[in-house]
Formats: structure tokens, C-alpha cells, sequence
């Protein structure tokens, strides 16, 4: 049983760090390992527009730096609504870990929205 509600709560206080001064456009996410672990990261931007870092890898990237490659849910926060879900680099990304990962997307309107990283990135690259 995935603890949802815990996980919306880190993603979305997390958010409230994002550094977001170019666009404007805060994300939280909170990556849940298969240990019960809970790495959250959020989007930080550059003035060399093109080095941002979506909260997504931030929260990759910090798990997988602690030791951790176990993952089985992730959430993204935003205020966008429809709720925003993660672009295609980050879906490549966390494809390398578990392409079964479920992923909710959602916002500060309530809205939740559910998939499987598999559904959003059909055929991703993988090297076995
Ligand atoms: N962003 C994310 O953090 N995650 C996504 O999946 C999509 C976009 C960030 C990047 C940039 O800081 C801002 O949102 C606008 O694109």
C-alpha cells in the first residue's frame, strides 16, 4: 500500500523551495523507494536557461547519490491544472529505474491524476 497522502504533502511542501525565477512555475516531487524511503526535489532554474533541473531528476538524482535505486512511486506537484506530469527527459530518466513506477500528478486544486511510467513513455530506452 502506497502511502498517497504523505507523499502529496513532501511533494507539495517541497515545491515551496523551487527556485523558479525564470519561469515563474513551482514543482515539488516526492520519490518514494521500495524501503519506505521518501526523497523529495524540486526545479532549479539557471540563468543559462537550458541547465535547469526539473524537481523530478533533482529527487532522482539525490536518491540514487544516497544509495538508494529502488523506486516505486513518485508524485508532482504544481498548480498547473490539468495537473502537470513529467517531460520526457525526466520519464527517460526514471524509465532507467522501474518503468513500472506509478506516478500521480497532482495539484493545489485537489486534482489527482494517476498513471504507470510505462503508459506515459511506451518503448523507453533501456540497456539490459
Ligand atoms: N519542470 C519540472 O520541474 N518538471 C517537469 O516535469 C516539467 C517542467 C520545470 C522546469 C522549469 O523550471 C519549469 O518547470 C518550467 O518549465
Amino acid at each position: 500500500m502506497i502511502d498517497w497522502d504523505s507523499l502529496v504533502t513532501a511533494a507539495k511542501n517541497t515545491r515551496e523551495n523551487a527556485y523558479a525565477k525564470f519561469s515563474g512555475f513551482k514543482v515539488g516531487a516526492a520519490l518514494l523507494t521500495t524501503d519506505g524511503k521518501i526523497f523529495t526535489g524540486c526545479n532549479v532554474e539557471n540563468s543559462s536557461y537550458g541547465l535547469t533541473n526539473c524537481a523530478e531528476r533533482t529527487a532522482v538524482f539525490k536518491a540514487v547519490s544516497e544509495g538508494y535505486r529502488n523506486f516505486k512511486a513518485l508524485v508532482v506537484f504544481t498548480d498547473a491544472n490539468p495537473p502537470a506530469s513529467p517531460c520526457g527527459a525526466c520519464r527517460q530518466v526514471l524509465y532507467e529505474f522501474n518503468p513500472e513506477l506509478e506516478i500521480v500528478c497532482a495539484n493545489a486544486m485537489g486534482v489527482i491524476d494517476k498513471y504507470k511510467l510505462s503508459d506515459l513513455l511506451p518503448e523507453g530506452f533501456r540497456l539490459e
